[in-house]
């Protein structure tokens, strides 16, 4: 249908020296009834259907050199047609029509936003150059390997760092892959062959980072990096001569040494080595010196991988009191090599895991870990006895098969229970747990322990780039909060880097981290449109008081010069940093205390609820209020945040000091604010300031915080129910 436009035309107020205001209207295809009168003192055009190509296409037009106030149904649909982040939505389809209040309560919402958007700044996309073409992998495991070779398969340079002499990683050392089960020469030796084939990928081994600067499209990189592939004759000799001896997760070598991954070559373990020089007697090919080489790249792959939790520190198990207790990379090294040949064997699952003694947190893939280990042993020796301590089998997914094939077909013993105590017997162990299914106490005498030790995260390379952590982990991951807008834009963490995985996984995150990658360096620019905080320093200089560092969920905030400083690459948007300065130095573009403080006095009417709603949850559910046949009172006003986080002490204040009788803020349930921390922000603040509303005569109750999720749009009716009802 041939969308009509119709003008209104009012010229009752100028904009100034801002650019002029452009307000558009769409009743959607006259589901929406618009008050009898429009007078914004703007130019206002009525339109029928946003969805409308011509449409979408004169308002993008108007957008170029005027701000835009584009009222109709809510912005989660209209935002999709606008990407560029300069208009201002109103929603008086979901918020007006929709729950059948009077038109007229379209003017206040449109008057709002149009006093918000005077006041405030355009949100401009940043284009950023990407001025380097390549990228650095950092990791030579399985999942910097897959990031390299497809990265290096779409034209990009790739340089492939590992701290290790060879590559491979945690994988490389074992027979088998985890938790599959499958050898890990299936899966590595053509991986490694593949990035060895490919002439875009440089490999430095025996590499670590020594110092990172810069940000997206341009990283000076400067690494360290201690003698490569070693070239010469009488290599074995080498081997000989050195008179280092290395305990390499259970096996024995020198620190000169080779081992069939790449390089295809004698190399020397610099974390063992003394340098006495006995292999450069015998080759004085060798150096034994280390140099550091800059590199320029645009992006970065962190694939670091895991390393096990320290054994030693779980005290129960006589982890280092007793040979024959050992890590699961221990046992499957000296078993699969044939250096042990066990009559019974104990696998003890969650071997610190889920204890705040030791590891608080479940490292996900060692319950499977634990089933392959107990499947290997039955696979090479039958008569074997196995018994598996667990306290929850988590096999996930397909692993549950193998759960059963291990437990029905092969025999291994299951017994849920921790081990109380580990003693000696003889050259043998005796383990004493409860098997809690059974009811009883029960002791199993057996050659072997093997701990299911989880993992912990094998860098300290996060840091370095700004990325926050929890428990070593970068958090956005932890929290599974990751978006289409998650950060940092040029820094991409794959496989087990971000949190314990297989192998599988591994390879499914590499490549995703290698696409992000080849999308990003294949542009001239980056452009990004989420809004960012800005810092005025002068005010800020005045005051510095440096509240909105810790602030920051993303580390986006730091200090530069000792001024405080926002790096726009790590910033998200949500405006938690914004509201805890109190001297209005920190801004959120688009999101100013300035445009908020106006919206509100022109929105809000005497006896109005204002209620502030997160743009991820409660906004959703106060949209579909109407369509479930819900309504709430007519005098709830709602302006959508980009967080609970964002609103401050005035920002509520104002809401009073307008007439509103009630204030609600209302987002994210616990633990999923999209922003991690904003609702638990707002929370205290909110609790804080009802004790200073009521020395002002205002009802404490009548502030309320809720946490309101996208479905519970009944919860929010009887929230603002009860609030109008005070
Ligand atoms: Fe919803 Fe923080 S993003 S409350």
């Amino acid at each position: 249908m041939r969308t009509v436009l119709k003008k209104i035309r009012n010229k009752r107020v100028k904009s100034g020296s801002k650019p002029q205001t452009k307000v558009f209207i769409c009743t959607c295809k006259n589901e929406i009834i618009l008050p009898n009168e429009l007078d914004f003192g703007e130019e206002t055009t009525i339109i029928e259907d946003i969805n409308s190509k011509d449409t979408i296409e004169k308002i993008k037009k108007a957008a170029l050199n005027s701000r835009v106030i584009l009222a109709g149904p809510s912005p989660r649909i209209m935002e999709k047609h606008f990407p560029e982040g300069n208009i201002e939505f109103v929603n008086i389809r979901e918020h007006v029509s929709w729950v059948g209040h009077k038109p007229d309560k379209i003017i206040s919402l449109i008057s709002g936003a149009i006093a918000k958007q005077k006041n405030s700044e355009n949100i401009e996309a940043k284009k950023i150059p990407i001025k380097n073409k390549s990228a650095l992998v950092i990791g030579g495991g399985i999942a910097g390997l897959e990031s390299a070779r497809h990265i290096a398969k779409a034209g990009i340079k790739v340089f492939l760092i590992e701290k290790e002499p060879f590559l491979g990683g945690v994988v490389g050392k074992l027979d088998r892959l985890y938790p599959e089960g499958t050898p890990n020469s299936h899966t590595l030796y053509p991986l490694i062959n593949e990035v060895l084939g490919n002439e875009n990928i440089k490999i430095y081994t025996n590499s670590e980072i020594e110092q990172i600067e810069g940000g997206l499209g341009d990283y000076k990189i400067i690494i360290k990096t201690k003698g490569n592939i070693i070239e010469g004759k009488n290599l074995r000799k080498c081997e000989e001569a050195c008179p280092i001896s290395v305990d390499d997760d259970g096996i024995e070598r020198k620190a000169f040494y080779y081992m069939p991954t790449y390089p295809d070559s004698y190399c020397i373990d610099f974390s063992s080595c003394t340098k006495c020089g006995e292999c450069v007697k015998i080759c004085p090919e060798i150096s034994l010196e280390e140099k550091t080489v800059s590199l320029n790249v645009g992006a970065i792959v962190v694939a670091t991988g895991l390393k096990d939790y320290d054994a030693s520190l779980i005290k129960e198990y006589g982890y280092g009191k007793y040979d024959n207790v050992l890590t699961k990379l221990q046992f499957e090294r000296k078993f699969s090599s044939g250096l042990i040949k066990p009559e019974s064997v104990v696998i003890i699952n969650c071997a610190g895991q889920r204890d705040q003694n030791y590891l608080p947190y479940c490292s996900r893939v060692c319950c499977m870990i634990g089933l392959k280990e107990a499947k290997l042993i039955k696979d090479v020796s039958p008569q074997t006895e196995v018994y598996v301590n667990y306290i929850d089998m988590r096999s996930y997914g397909s692993f549950e098969e193998l759960y059963n094939t291990v437990r029905e077909q092969y025999g291994v013993r299951f017994i849920q229970g921790r081990p109380s105590e580990i003693i000696k017997d003889d050259d043998k162990l005796l383990v004493r747990s409860e098997d809690i299914l059974l009811g009883k106490n029960i002791e199993i005498k057996t050659d072997y322990v093997v701990l299911m030790t989880g993992f912990v995260p094998d860098t300290g390379l996060l840091d370095k780039l700004g990325i926050p952590t929890e428990n070593g982990f970068p958090t956005e991951y932890v929290n599974s909060s990751r978006s289409v807008d998650s950060n940092p834009k040029s820094v991409f963490i794959a496989g087990a880097a971000a949190y314990p995985k297989g192998v599988s996984e591994t390879i499914t995150d590499a490549r995703e981290a290698a696409q992000g990658v080849t999308e990003l360096l294949i542009q001239e620019h980056a452009v990004f449109k989420t809004p960012t905080a800005i810092i005025n320093s002068d005010i800020c200089g005045e005051i510095d008081c440096r509240i909105c560092l810790s602030a920051c969920p993303y580390g986006a905030v730091y200090l530069k010069d000792e001024k405080v400083s926002v790096n726009p690459e790590l910033c998200m948007g949500c405006g938690i940093c914004t509201a805890t300065c109190a001297a209005g130095a920190n801004q959120l573009i688009g999101c100013e205390d300035r445009g908020m403080l106006s919206q509100i006095t022109n929105t809000v009417e005497e006896g109005d609820i204002l209620a502030f709603l997160c743009k991820w949850s409660s906004y959703n559910a106060a949209d579909k209020t109407g369509y479930e046949g819900l309504s709430y009172p007519e005098n709830v006003k709602i302006i959508r945040i980009p967080c609970t986080g964002r609103v401050d002490a005035q920002m509520i204040l104002k809401a009073y000091s307008s007439g509103a009788k009630s204030v609600l803020i209302a987002g994210c349930p616990p633990d999923a604010c999209h922003y991690f921390t904003g609702n638990f922000k707002a929370r205290k603040r909110v609790i804080a300031l009802r004790e200073l509303i009521e020395q002002f005569g205002i009802n404490p109750k009548s502030l309320r915080i809720e946490w309101i999720g996208k479905e519970e749009s009944k919860r929010f009716v009887d929230v603002v129910n009860e609030l109008n009802n005070k």
